[in-house]
């Protein structure tokens, strides 16, 4: 039997015992054996997220109350709420309502749907009396000690009134809690929790109560079952919160379905942001009175409906590996699989990130591969499937030359990508010239992917530095190229030649080097020509520069493309630095060394250059040298050290006055 088949088995046969027990009051089993058995079936459950059914008896935490602790009985019996799948069965829900609701005026509060475990609060006089898991909703299991170390619940509510005081809410891990426990649990070798759900429920249903104080637990409270009977969804929340009860301030009030529907598509791309996770929004009628009314079918309330979201995580088949090539000479990995949906798409490919999570994670071709999509992120290969047939396949080896050129690719100490290393592998130069057109570059008007293809196959372009020497006559014999596109290009090609040095540098393509660290290195050293004879020691000396990113730089400038690329841009005119950064000596700013911290209204590398074209000298740091810091929004420690110093320190605007003086 494998574990697929073991986990239908186990359900099974869990859901059978849990009916002799409740419904016939004759258990075939010790309750021992209904515990070992039902936590075989939680550990099989986590290895296998992509069986997660809703309906297992590990779903119903305690399917009956567990032996480890005492039952607790619910009364009235706690329900459970029905389901819409869209906006159609949203709809469909709401005109139920109106129609029992008889010309009276229904509006809906919306809650996020938390990811975790229904318990029960009962409060006497005010001082915490019992908390209870919801068991099969008419018994569950009496987690009192546990739930009294949980830091979010009061011990004691604020003027509560007297007699019983009872509140529904829900437990739960959030995804920082989560991520941090499953790190350690497979730093220490234990099994890590398929989701923070099964992590709360774990963590709540412990023996050692202090296990579960150390699991960083939180609480949202929605339902007030007695002690006060508010008219109102709206007020529930506010008379629950009144009292102390941990209450997420999070909801929406809706005066139509429609108004619910666009909570509903707004919501899903902020849940991702969220601290905890949702897997859908609660849809409640806020007339309590009239939901009293609506009453309730043999599960669930008539007045609420659960929204829940597609499914973001998915099993399919890996049907191969293809490696890209990237500018910087990268290998990376894309999961080719069998089409299968995922939140509401069709996913074919999926990232694999790099060669090592591909062997951490042991993912061999033909294997059944875990993806998640989150948000707008491309979905991704989070795990495998390790059964016998995978076990049968021959592990994956990564490709040790360029897929492309053949060429060598190697891996360097330090670095997760292995690289080809082939200056003239043609898809390293397609996509850096792709780069070298993007708008954080060069920003060149009309060299798209598209136009990039067209230059390499007609053979225009062997190395960056053709692009610049392309002339129009070129252009225009281009297939598929029309005169217009032809100018459009020429002149983008032209005007990227006065493009600030940063932007060159970034357009260079230095591994590791982005738009932040061009500026940065720009900034210190005030040309492109000036990084490239700097030694690997003075480049990690400036802030924000790493030895990675020093080595990096070094390595491009002294190696034959870099050198080769610079001579060639220096030829055709580009302004590496120099004539822009030429201090102006007789500018406004001329004597002034000037250092810009925090956030500007416009990029601090223009700030600086029109510093510099005043006559200033700029310079990234903080030194009894400087004479002017101009502070932005949220500035730092560069402010508190000027401050220090008895440095003149400017507003933006202040320092547009002195500039334009
Ligand atoms: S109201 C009568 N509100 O979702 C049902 N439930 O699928 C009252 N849940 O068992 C439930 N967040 O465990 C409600 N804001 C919320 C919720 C919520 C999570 C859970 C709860 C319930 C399940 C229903």
């Amino acid at each position: 039997m494998d574990e697929e088949e073991r986990i239908r088995a186990l359900r099974a046969l869990l859901l059978r015992l849990s009916e002799e027990y409740h419904a016939q009051d004759a258990p075939s089993v010790a309750d021992s054996d209904y515990d070992a058995l039902l936590r075989e079936l939680e550990s099989l459950e986590a290895a296998h997220p992509e069986m997660d059914d809703a309906s297992s008896p590990t779903r119903r935490v305690g399917g009956r109350p567990s032996s480890q602790f005492s039952a607790v009985r619910h009364e009235p019996p706690l329900l459970s709420l029905q389901n819409a799948m869209d906006a159609d069965e949203l709809r469909e829900f709401d005109r139920r309502v109106r129609r029992e609701a008889d010309d009276r005026p229904v509006s809906y509060v919306v809650e996020p749907k938390i990811d975790g475990l229904t318990i029960v609060l009962r409060y006497l006089d005010g001082v915490l009396a019992q908390g209870a898991t919801r068991g099969d909703g008419s018994v569950g299991e009496d987690v009192t000690e546990n739930l009294r170390q949980v830091a979010a619940l009061p011990k004691r509510l604020r003027d509560a009134p007297p007699g019983v005081f009872s509140a529904r809410g829900e437990v739960f891990m959030p995804r920082a809690a989560f991520d941090a426990l499953n790190e350690q649990r497979s730093a220490m070798g234990e099994p890590v929790f398929a989701n923070p759900r099964n992590a709360a429920a774990g963590s709540l249903r412990q023996l050692d109560p202090a296990v579960t104080a150390s699991r960083g637990l939180e609480v949202f409270c929605y339902e007030l079952r007695a002690g006060a009977a508010p008219a109102t969804q709206g007020e529930a929340l506010s008379l629950l919160a009144r009292v102390g009860l941990p209450v997420n301030s999070l909801r929406w009030h809706c005066a139509t379905i429609d108004d619910v529907i666009e909570v509903t598509q707004r919501f899903s791309s902020q849940r991702e942001s969220l601290a905890y996770a949702t897997d859908g929004l609660v849809v409640k009628l806020d007339d309590l009175r009239l939901a009293e009314e609506l009453g309730a079918t043999q599960k669930a309330p008539r007045s609420a409906i659960a929204f829940k979201f597609p499914a973001e995580e998915a099993a399919t088949e890996l049907l191969g590996i293809e490696v890209q090539v990237g500018r910087t000479g990268a290998l990376t990995p894309t999961a080719i699989l069998r089409p299968v949906r995922l939140a509401g798409t069709t996913v074919q490919r999926a990232s694999l990130h790099n060669e090592d999570l591909i062997a951490q994670r042991d993912i061999r071709i033909g294997d059944t591969v875990r993806v998640r999509k989150a948000g707008e992120i491309i979905p991704e290969v989070i795990g495998v499937i390790t059964d016998d047939a995978h076990r049968g396949r021959p592990p994956y080896a990564f490709p040790t030359v360029c897929p492309v050129c053949g060429g060598e690719a190697v891996r360097r100490e330090g670095e997760a990508a292995r690289r080809c290393v082939n200056s003239a592998c043609p898809a390293q130069l397609r996509e850096w010239l792709i780069h070298i057109g993007g708008r954080a570059a060069l920003d060149i008007d009309g060299l798209g992917p598209r136009t990039v293809d067209l230059l390499l196959e007609a053979g225009l372009v062997q190395a960056p530095e053709d692009l610049f020497r392309l002339r129009l006559e070129d252009l225009a014999k281009l297939p598929r190229f029309g005169e217009k596109s032809a100018a459009n290009l020429a002149a983008g090609l032209a005007a990227a030649r006065r493009r600030p040095a940063a932007r060159i540098l970034f357009a260079l393509g230095v591994p590791h080097v982005g738009e932040r660290a061009a500026e940065l290195l720009v900034e210190r050293f005030g040309s492109v020509p000036a990084i490239a004879a700097a030694n690997e020691q003075e480049i990690s000396e400036v802030a924000g520069i790493g030895p990675v990113i020093a080595d990096s730089v070094r390595r491009f400038f002294a190696g034959g493309t870099g050198e080769r690329l610079l001579r060639s841009l220096a030829e055709l005119g580009f302004s590496l630095g120099e004539e822009t950064h030429a201090q102006a000596a007789d500018g406004p700013l001329a004597g002034e060394v000037v250092v810009f911290t925090g956030t500007l209204s416009v990029p601090r590398a223009q700030a600086q250059e029109r510093a510099r074209a005043l006559g200033a000298r700029v310079e990234s740091d903080v030194t009894r040298r400087t004479t002017v810091v101009v502070a932005g929004e949220a500035a730092g420690s560069k402010l508190a050290k000027a401050a220090s110093l008895g440095i003149r320190v400017l507003t933006e605007g202040e320092f547009g006055e002195l500039a334009g003086a």
